[in-house]
């Protein structure tokens, strides 16, 4: 069938017949297919979706236009953890020593931030001397070798991906589920982990800006993995405030450390022991949640989970003196205070409009591939359900240039406080399990 003949069916509703996805992703990476049919055709099925056979094929199609890690011969349970990105979320940075401490193999690619969501490859490069881009053979033989890889997504695994990506961020057609489900598991699946934890965002501050979303997304996702073979758990949580009290790099892997070292956000370590603990038990590397929650736990008290990511960074060339002494990496050159207007009660701290100061700072990119500066960001000092008084700092914003008070900057911070004159009940973090 020709292409247009695909779009057409598409765009009037109508289902592919198996093989016609294959036939227009080969056509399309070997440059028979069109950009702008291909475009056409990712429009349609924003507007028309697919089902979830039509989704596996995409999703089959993306896996098998690149190569594919397979780690079935170690004897530990190989895992991995995808967030669809939030502001503030440095879990992985946590979360992926803790696994690795607690006697899983961990074999993780990670993405870049673009625009107000940031990226863990961003952070780890904020670290001195750190180089991500490990290739997929040192990649392999990190995994086997350490138990624990972190790199920059490997242009060998789903490139077709790759391709479409690129052109769906510039077509208005990142936002389906479909698509970014088969984008998201295609590269789970290349990656070759045994078991994946699905960390899915919603509210402000994340695509998935409503709960039905999430789950169908989320919902996507773990059938897509349970189709190849993959133990997928999905944990939706809330993105209506920033995870933590930090937003931009170096700010937060400082935030992280704190955290392996037992102190830092109680609401980044509770998501991830239970981030963990799912997927532990999914991968059989722990037989109960409360079983995998200890050992996890014991990560942090023990030091484990801190001295596994100063290994990581010193295995991607960086100083483990910045695992040991965060303090010393490169801070920004002003520090201004954002001081509460009134008397009241923190009902909520809009992700959204704090992960969009951090980016206007310099801290994330609003164009794919624009410089970052590393040191620029916000801290928090109060959470949603905190008492404040008229005058208290609620926190700093950390910038490449002065800013007064009433900077528009600072004022963007403080405006996104809601208050309240009563005490409130604080959302949960963890808002369903899809397993
Ligand atoms: N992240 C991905 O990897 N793919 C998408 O389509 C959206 C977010």
């Amino acid at each position: 069938m020709r292409a247009v003949d695909l779009i057409n069916k598409k765009r009037t509703g109508l289902r592919h017949e198996p093989g016609e996805i294959a036939s227009l992703v080969d056509g399309y990476l070997r440059n028979i297919i069109p950009d702008y049919q291909m475009s056409a055709w990712l429009m349609a099925v924003c507007w028309r979706g697919l089902d979830a056979v039509e989704t596996a094929e995409l999703t089959r199609a993306l896996v098998e236009s690149g190569q594919q890690l397979a780690f079935r011969d170690l004897a530990m349970p190989v895992v991995d953890k995808h967030s669809t990105g939030g502001v503030g979320d440095k879990t992985t940075l946590v979360l992926v020593p803790m696994l690795a401490a607690a006697g899983c193999v961990v074999a993780k690619m990670s993405g870049r931030g673009l625009g107000h969501t940031g990226g863990t490859i961003d952070k780890l490069e904020a670290i001195p001397g750190v180089n991500t881009e490990l290739g997929i053979s040192d990649f392999a033989a990190a995994v086997r070798t350490r138990g624990i890889a972190v790199s920059a997504q490997s242009p060998d695994l789903a490139p077709g991906d790759g391709r479409l990506y690129a052109l769906r961020d510039v077509t208005g057609t990142v936002e389906s589920i479909p698509l970014i489900a088969s984008s998201v598991m295609s590269k789970k699946i290349a990656t070759g982990a045994r078991a994946v934890v699905l960390d899915v965002k919603v509210g402000s501050g994340a695509f998935m800006k409503t709960l039905e979303g999430a789950r169908n997304l989320s919902r996507a996702m773990v059938d897509l993995g349970l189709a190849a073979g993959l133990a997928v758990v999905a944990v939706i949580t809330a993105m209506d405030q920033p995870l933590g009290m930090a937003v931009g790099n170096i700010l937060e892997v400082q935030e992280a450390v704190a955290t392996l070292r037992g102190g830092g956000s109680s609401d980044l370590l509770e998501l991830c022991v239970i981030l963990g603990a799912e997927v532990m038990v999914a991968s059989g590397a722990a037989l109960t949640i409360t079983e995998a929650r200890t050992r996890l736990e014991a990560t942090i008290s023990s030091g484990d989970a801190h001295r596994c990511l100063r290994d990581l960074v010193a295995s991607l060339g960086g100083s483990p003196d910045a695992i040991d002494h965060p303090e010393t990496l490169p801070t920004a050159p002003w520090q201004t205070p954002v001081v509460a207007h009134q008397d009241g009660v923190v009902a909520r701290i809009d992700a959204l409009a704090i992960g969009e100061v951090a980016m206007r700072l310099g801290a994330g990119r609003a164009t794919k591939g624009a410089l970052i500066d590393p040191a620029v960001g916000v801290v928090l000092s109060v959470r949603a359900g905190d008492r404040v008084h008229a005058g208290q700092s609620v926190g700093v914003v950390h910038s490449r240039k002065p800013l007064g008070s009433t900077d528009r900057l600072v004022s963007e911070v403080i405006g996104a406080f809601t208050w309240s004159a009563t005490d409130i009940v604080r959302e949960p973090l963890v808002l369903e399990v899809i397993r």
